[in-house]
C-alpha cells in the first residue's frame, strides 16, 4: 500500500511542480507505437466480410445479437473494431496513425496477445496482434490436445485475449506519471474489446483470479529477450465467449499454465527506440502492482434498465470507427440535458450490459461534472453517483456546504454548487482550454484508500475502470454528434481541494471533456489501411 500510495502522491501534477518528466521531446528516440516481432510467421487477417450490423444501443445491450461463429473473418473484424487503425492523419511532413482505441499522447503502450482457436489450418496458436499490418505474429503452436483441454476447462468454444503494457512508450514523453497513463489505456482497450464483442453476440469475461506472472507464462514472456526498458508487463487476460455461456472460470488452472510454458515459442521483438531512459520509480512501483493468484468473490452489480434516450441515427460501427479526440471546442456549442443524461446513463455499471459486465471488480468510481453549456441544466458543479453504496461516504468526505440537490427523480445526478466553473475546469486541467470551452467536463473520483488497503495491485484496476468510463464517454459523444477528449493532465490536489476532499479516501484518477468540436482544417485524413500493399496488389506490383 505504502509504495503504491507514494507513487500516486509523487506523480501528482501541481500548478508549480509537474510530475518528473524529460521536459522535452527526444524525437530521435521516440518509441515505435507498433510492436513488430522478428522470426515469427505472420497470419494476415482478412478485410473481407462486412461490419456487423447494429444500432447505437447494440454497443451496450447484451443478448440482442445472435452469436457469430468464431472464424478468422469474425475475429479479424473484432480485433479491427477494437484495436485496429481507424485513420491516418497528416500535417506538413508528419503522418501518424490513429486507432479505434485512444491513447494518451497517441503513444499506444497497450499490446494485445491471443490464444487463438484453430481457425487457420486447424491449429490453435499463441499470437500477437499487429495493428499496423492487421496481422497476427505466430509465437507458438498450441497442440490439439492442449487446446481441447483449454476449451473443456472453459466449457465453451471461446478464446483468450491478453493486454500488456510497455511503460517506456509513455515514459518517453511523460516520465514518472506514465505508469498511470498506461493503465488508463488498458481500460480504454478493454472497453473497446468488450463493446466490439457485443456486436458479434460475444461476451468478454475478465479472468480476475489469474496472476500477472501466469499471464506472462501463457504468452511465453519468460522466454523473450526484451530490449532494455521495452519489456511488456502483463495486465489482464479475458475469455471471449458466446454471450449465452455463464459461470466462466476466472483463471487457468496451474496444470494448464504449465503445459503452455512447455510450448516452443519463437520470435524476438524489434527495438522500439535506439535508446531508452529508465524511470526507476515506475519499475519499482510496478513490482507492488503484480497481481497474485486470487479467489475473488463475484462482483455485485445492478441490472438497472436503460433510460429512454434521444434517437441516434449512426450505426454502432460508424460510431466506433469515427471516434476521435477533439482538440478544440466551439464555445457556442451546447448539448441538451437529455443528451447528457443519456450519456451518463451508459457509464452506469450493469451486470447485463457492456462494457462493465466484464466484471473487473466492484465499481468504485463516480463522476464530478463541470456543467458549462447544457440546455435546461444550469451551469455548476455536479456529482453523478455510479456507485450507490459509496454515496453516503463520499458525501461525508466532501465540502459540507455542497447542496446535493437531486436533478430529477431516478437520476443519480446532484447539483453541488451552481455557478460558472469554466475557468476552474481549464485551470485544473493543466490550463487546457478544452476543459472550459466544452459543454461539460468531468473528473473521475475513485474510492482510493480502502481499495489499496485491501489489495495494492488494484491500483491498476482503478485506472482500468476510469479508462472504461472514458471509452464510453468517447463513444457516447460521437453518437450524439459531439466529441470527447480524455484528459490525463490535471492538477490532482487543487481538484480535491475544490471538492473539499482531504486525505486519500477518494482521489481523482482521470478527467474528460465533451463538446462541439472545431476541426483543424490543416490536417489531411487518409483511410485506415491504405498503406497495406496486400490490399492493393495491382498498385504495389507497378
Ligand atoms: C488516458 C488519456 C489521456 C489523455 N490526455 C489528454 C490530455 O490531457 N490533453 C489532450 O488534449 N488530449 C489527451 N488525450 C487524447 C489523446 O491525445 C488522443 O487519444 C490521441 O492523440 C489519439 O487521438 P484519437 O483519440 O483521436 O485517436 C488523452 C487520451 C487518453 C486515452
Amino acid at each position: 500500500m505504502k509504495q503504491v500510495n507514494d507513487y500516486h502522491q509523487t506523480t501528482k501534477h501541481q500548478p508549480r511542480r509537474y510530475a518528473r518528466s524529460p521536459g522535452y521531446m527526444d524525437w530521435d528516440n521516440q518509441p515505435n507505437p507498433f510492436r513488430f516481432w522478428k522470426g515469427t510467421p505472420q497470419v494476415d487477417l482478412p478485410f473481407h466480410g462486412a461490419d456487423p450490423e447494429g444500432t447505437h444501443s447494440d454497443l451496450y445491450r447484451r443478448g440482442r445479437r445472435s452469436s457469430a461463429e468464431m472464424s478468422l473473418t469474425t475475429i479479424s473484424r473484432f480485433l479491427e473494431l477494437a484495436l485496429g487503425i481507424s485513420a491516418w492523419k497528416s500535417f506538413g511532413d508528419s503522418t501518424w496513425a490513429l486507432r479505434m482505441n485512444p491513447s494518451s499522447g497517441n503513444l499506444h503502450p497497450t499490446e494485445c496477445h491471443l490464444l487463438l482457436p484453430p481457425v487457420v489450418d486447424g491449429r490453435a496458436r499463441v499470437v500477437h496482434y499487429n495493428a499496423y499490418h492487421h496481422a497476427l505474429s505466430e509465437r507458438a503452436t498450441i497442440g490439439a490436445e492442449l487446446w481441447q483441454a483449454t476449451r473443456s476447462h472453459f466449457s465453451n468454444a471461446g478464446f483468450a485475449v491478453a493486454l500488456t503494457s510497455i511503460f517506456w512508450r509513455e515514459a518517453w514523453k511523460y516520465g514518472e506519471r506514465a505508469l498511470r497513463y498506461t493503465q488508463h489505456d488498458v481500460g480504454h482497450a478493454l472497453a473497446a474489446l468488450r463493446i466490439a464483442a457485443n456486436l458479434f453476440g460475444w461476451r468478454v469475461t475478465y479472468l480476475c483470479d489469474m496472476s500477472d506472472r501466469d499471464i506472462g507464462r501463457l504468452l511465453g514472456f519468460d522466454r523473450v529477450k526484451w530490449h532494455a526498458d521495452e519489456e511488456e508487463h502483463a495486465d489482464l487476460m479475458v475469455w471471449v465467449h458466446d454471450a449465452t455461456s455463464h459461470d466462466i472460470p476466472r483463471r487457468f488452472p496451474d496444470s494448464l499454465v504449465q503445459s503452455y510454458t512447455d510450448l516452443m515459442f519463437v520470435g524476438q521483438p524489434e527495438r522500439l527506440s535506439p535508446q531508452t531512459t529508465r524511470w526507476d520509480l515506475i519499475y519499482d512501483t510496478a513490482r507492488y502492482l503484480d497481481r497474485p493468484s486470487t479467489q475473488m468473490k463475484p462482483v455485485p452489480m445492478a441490472t438497472t434498465s436503460f433510460r429512454e434516450e434521444p434517437s441516434v441515427a449512426k450505426s454502432a460501427t460508424s460510431i466506433i470507427r469515427e471516434r476521435r479526440s477533439a482538440q478544440q471546442f466551439d464555445r457556442q456549442g451546447y448539448i441538451h440535458r437529455d443528451v447528457l443524461l443519456s450519456i451518463l446513463d451508459k457509464t452506469l455499471p450493469r451486470c447485463d450490459a457492456a462494457p462493465f459486465d466484464v466484471a473487473l471488480a466492484p465499481p468504485r468510481l463516480d463522476l464530478v461534472l463541470f456543467v458549462h453549456r447544457v440546455r435546461e441544466l444550469p451551469p455548476g458543479l455536479y456529482y453523478y453517483s455510479r456507485v450507490k453504496a459509496q454515496l453516503a461516504d463520499v458525501q461525508s468526505n466532501m465540502d459540507t456546504t455542497f447542496l446535493w440537490e437531486p436533478v430529477g427523480s431516478g437520476v443519480p445526478l446532484y447539483l453541488l454548487k451552481d455557478g460558472d466553473f469554466q475557468e476552474h475546469a481549464a485551470d485544473i486541467s493543466c490550463f487546457q482550454d478544452i476543459a472550459g470551452d466544452s459543454a461539460v467536463s468531468f473528473g473521475m473520483v475513485a474510492q482510493f484508500k480502502r481499495t489499496l488497503e485491501a489489495a495494492p495491485w488494484e491500483y491498476k484496476s482503478l485506472f482500468w475502470e476510469s479508462g472504461m468510463i472514458g471509452q464510453v464517454l468517447y463513444l457516447e459523444a460521437e453518437a450524439h454528434d459531439v466529441r470527447g477528449t480524455g484528459i490525463g493532465c490535471y492538477f490532482d490536489d487543487p481538484f480535491h481541494a475544490l471538492l473539499g476532499l482531504r486525505g486519500n479516501a477518494y482521489q481523482s484518477l482521470y478527467h474528460f471533456t465533451i463538446g462541439k468540436p472545431i476541426d483543424d482544417p490543416r490536417l489531411t485524413t487518409l483511410p485506415s489501411y491504405h498503406h497495406l500493399n496486400r490490399l492493393w496488389p495491382s498498385l504495389s506490383s507497378r
